[in-house]
C-alpha cells in the first residue's frame, strides 16, 4: 500500500492513459490540461502516452489540434514554444471505437503495444472514462474481452461521478465493474476532493494545537457548508432534470467535505486508514425515519426567472431540455447531525444551489460564544469566533475573533485575520484534476471515494429523495440571483443562528490582511 504523499514532487511512473469521451467537455475542459500542467511541472514520468478513444473519427493531426485549442483555453499553463509543444503532442494518439464492440479494443491493444514500445512504458494503463456511467459496465467488459487488461504492469480504472442514481442503481454499477476490476483498481473520482482547500482542512485540523483541541461540540456551536452557483443548468438541462441538486451536488461534493470536517484523525497516512474514518462519519450520520423528518430538516428550491446584474434570467422550467412541469430541485438545504461523541449535538447546515449571487464554495466553523453573564460579556455583545475555510474560488482562511477598537476605552470589535492563498503572487494552485490524476498513476486512493462510503452516501440520500417522491417538503422557488428559499435562513433561526455571510468579510470587520 502506497503511504499518502503530502508533497508533490514525485513524479508518476510511465504508463499509458486512456481517456474515454476525448471528445468530450470533461476532456477539453479539464483532462487535457491537467495532463500538460503535470508534464509542465516535470510530474508525469517521460515514458507516458495517451491515448484519447471516442466514438467520433479524428485524424491524429485533428485530434492534436483539439488538445492545443483545450490547453490554450483552459490550461493554466501557456502551450508552449512549437519544439516543446511538439515534443509533448507526440506522445497522443487517438482511436475511434464503439465501446460494444471487442473487436475494436482488440485493435486499441495493438495500438497500445506499439505506443508501449515506442516509448518504452512499462506496461501500466490507467483508463480514465469521462463517460455516462450506463456505460462504465460495457467498457470494462470490453477491454477485458479485447485483452486490454493482460499487460505487464498494473490497471486501473478511474471513473466520473455520478456514480448511480441511487444506492439500488449503484450497486447494479459497482457489481458490473467489479467483475473486472479490483475494489483497489477502482478510482471513483468525486473531484471536490482534489481541491487545495480540501485537502487542506486535514492539515489545518491536525497539525495546529489551537485547532484539535477545539474541534468537537464542547466548543464548536455548528457548522456551515455553501456550496454556490451562479451558473444554471447550461446545456446539461437533460442529465440534471434526473438528477437534481441532492444527487449532484450533496450526494458526493457537500458530504465529502462534511466527512473532511468531521473524521477522527486516522492513525496512520495510508489511504485506507484515511478512507475508514470518513466512512465512520458517513455511517455515523443520523438517518431521516420519517418523511415528516425530511420536511423539517430539508429544504428543497427551484429557480423561478430573475436578474442578476442587469441580465434577464431563465427559470429552471424554462432551461433547454427540462421538463416545463419539473419538480427536480435546483437548491437543498439541510440541517444533519453526526451522532458520534465528538460531535453529538452539533448541527451541520449544508446548502447548495444553481443560480445564487455567488460562485462560492464556503465552510464556515461558529463556535460558541463566551458566556454572557461574566465579565466582559456582561458589558458587551460579543460575537462568536468564526473559522472559515475558503475552498473555491478564492482558496484562503479566514478567523474571526473580538478586538478591542484602537484608541477606545469601552468598544469591541470584531477583528478578521484573513489569509487570501489564491491572492499571492507567484501561488498558482494545481487544479483538482491534477491532483486526482497524478495521484491515480501513483496508485495513491486517499482522495477518491471507496464503494463503502459511496454506498452509504447513498443511503443516506435516498431517504431525503423518496420523502419528495411521495410529495413531502414543499418545493420552494427562488428568483434566480438570489440566495434561495427564505425557508433556508429558518433551518438556522430554529436553532438560534443565521447564515454567516459568505464570499467577503463581514461590513462590519475590520480586515487585517496577513498577506499583502
Ligand atoms: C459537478 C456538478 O460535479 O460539480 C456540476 O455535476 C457543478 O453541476 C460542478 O457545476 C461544480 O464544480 P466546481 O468545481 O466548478 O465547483
Amino acid at each position: 500500500m502506497v503511504e499518502k504523499q503530502m508533497q508533490d514532487e514525485v513524479q508518476t511512473p510511465g504508463a499509458v492513459f486512456f481517456i474515454f469521451g476525448a471528445t468530450g467537455d470533461l476532456a477539453r475542459r479539464k483532462l487535457f490540461p491537467a495532463i500538460y500542467s503535470l508534464y509542465r511541472e516535470g510530474k508525469l514520468a517521460e515514458d507516458f502516452a495517451v491515448i484519447g478513444v471516442a466514438r467520433r473519427p479524428r485524424s491524429p493531426e485533428e485530434f492534436r489540434e483539439d488538445i492545443y485549442e483545450s490547453i490554450k483555453e483552459f490550461c493554466r499553463y501557456p502551450a508552449g514554444e512549437p519544439d516543446e509543444w511538439n515534443a509533448f503532442v507526440e506522445h497522443f494518439e487517438y482511436k475511434s471505437l464503439d465501446i460494444n464492440n471487442v473487436d475494436g479494443f482488440k485493435e486499441l491493444r495493438e495500438q497500445t503495444e506499439s505506443l508501449e514500445a515506442k516509448f518504452n512504458t512499462p506496461g501500466n494503463r490507467l483508463f480514465y472514462l469521462a463517460l455516462a456511467p450506463e456505460l462504465f459496465g460495457s467498457v470494462s467488459y470490453s477491454l477485458r474481452d479485447g485483452g486490454m487488461l493482460e499487460s505487464r504492469g498494473w490497471n486501473r480504472l478511474v471513473i466520473e461521478k455520478p456514480f448511480g442514481y441511487d444506492l439500488q442503481s449503484a450497486e447494479h454499477l459497482n457489481e458490473q465493474i467489479r467483475e473486472v476490476f479490483r475494489e483497489e483498481e477502482i478510482y471513483r473520482i468525486d473531484h471536490y476532493l482534489g481541491k487545495e482547500m480540501v485537502q487542506n482542512i486535514e492539515v489545518i485540523r491536525f497539525g495546529n494545537a489551537f485547532f484539535e483541541p477545539l474541534w468537537n461540540n464542547k466548543h464548536i456551536a455548528n457548522v456551515q457548508i455553501t456550496l454556490g452557483e451562479t451558473v444554471g443548468v447550461e446545456e446539461r438541462g437533460g442529465y440534471y432534470d434526473h438528477s437534481g441538486a441532492l444527487r449532484d451536488m450533496g450526494q458526493n461534493h457537500m458530504l465529502q467535505m462534511l466527512t473532511m470536517i468531521a473524521m477522527e484523525p486516522p492513525s496512520r497516512l495510508f489511504p485506507e486508514d484515511i478512507r475508514d474514518e470518513k466512512v465512520k462519519v458517513l455511517r455515523s450520520l443520523r438517518a431521516f425515519t420519517s418523511d415528516e423528518e425530511v420536511s423539517t430538516n430539508v429544504v428543497r428550491g427551484q429557480y423561478t426567472e430573475g436578474e442578476y446584474r442587469g441580465k434577464q434570467l431563465p427559470g429552471y422550467r424554462q432551461e433547454d431540455k427540462v421538463d416545463p412541469e419539473s419538480n427536480t430541485e435546483t437548491y437543498f438545504a439541510a440541517r444533519v447531525f453526526v451522532d458520534n461523541f465528538r460531535w453529538a449535538g452539533v448541527p451541520f447546515y449544508i446548502r447548495t444551489g444553481k443560480r445564487l449571487p455567488v460562485k462560492t464554495t464556503e465552510i464556515v466553523v461558529e463556535f460558541k460564544s463566551m458566556p454572557s453573564n461574566v465579565y466582559l460579556g456582561k458589558k458587551y455583545k460579543l460575537e462568536p469566533n468564526l473559522l472559515v475555510i475558503r475552498v473555491n474560488p478564492m482558496e484562503g482562511i479566514y478567523i474571526k475573533i473580538n478586538a478591542k477598537k484602537p484608541g477606545s476605552d469601552s468598544e469591541i470589535q470584531p477583528l478578521a485575520m484573513d489569509f487570501c492563498q489564491s491572492c499571492m503572487i507567484g501561488i498558482n494552485s494545481p487544479e483538482a484534476y491534477e491532483r486526482l490524476l497524478h495521484d491515480a498513476a501513483e496508485g495513491d486512493s486517499t482522495y477518491f471515494t471507496r464503494w463503502d462510503e459511496v454506498a452509504t452516501a447513498w443511503s443516506f440520500v435516498d431517504r431525503i429523495a423518496a420523502a419528495w417522491a411521495e410529495n413531502h417538503g414543499e418545493l420552494h422557488t427562488y428568483p434566480a440571483g438570489t440566495w434561495g428559499p427564505e425557508a433556508t435562513g429558518k433551518l438556522l433561526e430554529q436553532d438560534g443562528f443565521h447564515w454567516w455571510p459568505v464570499n467577503g468579510q463581514d461590513e462590519d470587520s475590520v480586515v487585517w490582511q496577513v498577506n499583502n
